[in-house]
C-alpha cells in the first residue's frame, strides 16, 4: 500500500540527491596494493594472467610503493619470488630475500607507505605447499616454528604488518609469540583468517611460481561451501591476537565477509584475488563488460559487505578513477 504515498525515485533523481544518500563510498586509502617482489635490480616483468601487474625488483617496488601513496594508496602487502627453494622454505627468512630488501627500500623512500608482508612458505618450497611436508601431507606444527621466523624476518627488515596466509592451525599465536619475545610488540598481524581453497588462485600462481607440485591445499585451506566454520577461524585467530583478520577470496564469498564483521570487532579486510582481476580484465579487453564501472562496483560491494579494507590488484587504477 506504499505506493502512490512513497515514491523512491523521488530520491534517485539526480546525481546531487545520490550522492548525498549514497551509503557505501569507497576511498583510495581503502586499498591495499599486492606488489610481486623479485630478486636483483631493474627487474619489471608483467605478469602475463594480470594485465596491468608485474613482477618487480625492490627499489622498483620502492617507486611502485611511493607513486601509490601519492595516489592515496597508503599499504601494500608484499609477496617474494625467491632465488632459492627447498623443501622446508629456508630463504622465508632471508634479511637479504626480495621481501626484506623491498621492505627497506620502501621504508627509506616512502615512509608514510604502510608496509604489510605475506607469511607463507608455498613461494619458498621447492614443493610448493604452505608448509613443510611429513609423509604426503602438510605438518602442522613442524612448519609453524618456520612461519614465526619469516614473520620475524619481516619485522627486523622494518615491516608494519605481518599477513599469515598459510591456514596452519596456531600460526597467529606463534607469530605472535616470537614478535613479542624479540621486542617487536607494535608489528601487527593480519590473518588470513578465512582462506578457501579456491579455483580463482590461478593467475597469482603464475605470479608467484607457487603452484604445488602434487595435490592441492584442501586439506588446510577451507571448503569453499562453509561459513559457519569461517567464524570459528576468525575468532580463534583473533584470540591468538590477530589485530585485524581477512576473508579471503572476496567476491564470491560477501556473505561470509558480512558474517566476519558481525561475529568480531577488529578490523575485517578481503582479498580481491587473482583469478577476479583477471576475469574483470578478460572481459573488459573483448568488450564483453565497462571495465571501469565493473571494477568500481566490484569494490564498492565489498566496502557494503562489511569490508573495512580491500587487498586488490585495481588499488592503482582505482585510486586514479576516484581522484
Ligand atoms: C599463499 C597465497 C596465495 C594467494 C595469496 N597468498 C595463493 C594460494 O593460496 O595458493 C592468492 C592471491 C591471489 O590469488 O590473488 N601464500
Amino acid at each position: 500500500m506504499s505506493f502512490p504515498l512513497h515514491r523512491y525515485r523521488r530520491l534517485r533523481r539526480s546525481e546531487s540527491l545520490r550522492a548525498i544518500l549514497r551509503e557505501t563510498s569507497l576511498a583510495p586509502s581503502d586499498f591495499i596494493a599486492p606488489l610481486f617482489v623479485v630478486p636483483g635490480a631493474g627487474v619489471r616483468q608483467p605478469v602475463s594472467s594480470m594485465p596491468g601487474v608485474d613482477r618487480v625488483s625492490p627499489e622498483l617496488a620502492a617507486k611502485d610503493a611511493k607513486s601509490l601513496a601519492s595516489l592515496g594508496v597508503l599499504s601494500v602487502i608484499l609477496f617474494g619470488i625467491p632465488e632459492e627453494k627447498d623443501a622446508v622454505g629456508t630463504s622465508s627468512a632471508d634479511p637479504e630475500g626480495p621481501v626484506c630488501r623491498a621492505v627497506r627500500a620502501i621504508k627509506a623512500e616512502s615512509p608514510k607507505t604502510v608496509v604489510m608482508t605475506d607469511v607463507c612458505l608455498c613461494e619458498y618450497t621447492d614443493h610448493g605447499h604452505c608448509g613443510v611436508i611429513e609423509q604426503d601431507t602438510v605438518d602442522n606444527d613442524a612448519t609453524l616454528p618456520i612461519l614465526a621466523a619469516e614473520a620475524l624476518a619481516h619485522a627486523v627488515a622494518g615491516a608494519d604488518v605481518v599477513a599469515p596466509s598459510d591456514m596452519m592451525d596456531g600460526r597467529v599465536g606463534a607469530i605472535r609469540a616470537a614478535l613479542d619475545k624479540s621486542g617487536y610488540r607494535d608489528v601487527a598481524v593480519l590473518a588470513y583468517a578465512a582462506k578457501y581453497a579456491s579455483g580463482f588462485y590461478g593467475p597469482f600462481r603464475e605470479a608467484a611460481e607457487s603452484t604445488p607440485s602434487f595435490g592441492d591445499r584442501r586439506a588446510y585451506q577451507m571448503d569453499p561451501a562453509n561459513v559457519r566454520e569461517a567464524i570459528k577461524e576468525v575468532l580463534s585467530d583473533v584470540e591468538e591476537g590477530a589485530d585485524l583478520v581477512m576473508v579471503k577470496p572476496a567476491l564470491a564469498y560477501l556473505d561470509v565477509v558480512r558474517a566476519a564483521k558481525e561475529a568480531t570487532n577488529v578490523p575485517v579486510a578481503c582479498y580481491n584475488v587473482s583469478g577476479e582481476y583477471a576475469m574483470v580484465k578478460a572481459a573488459a579487453a573483448n568488450g564483453w563488460i565497462d571495465g571501469k564501472r565493473v571494477t568500481l562496483e566490484i569494490l564498492t560491494s565489498m566496502k557494503r559487505a562489511g569490508a573495512d579494507l580491500i587487498l586488490t590488484y585495481h588499488a592503482k587504477e582505482a585510486a586514479e578513477w576516484l581522484a
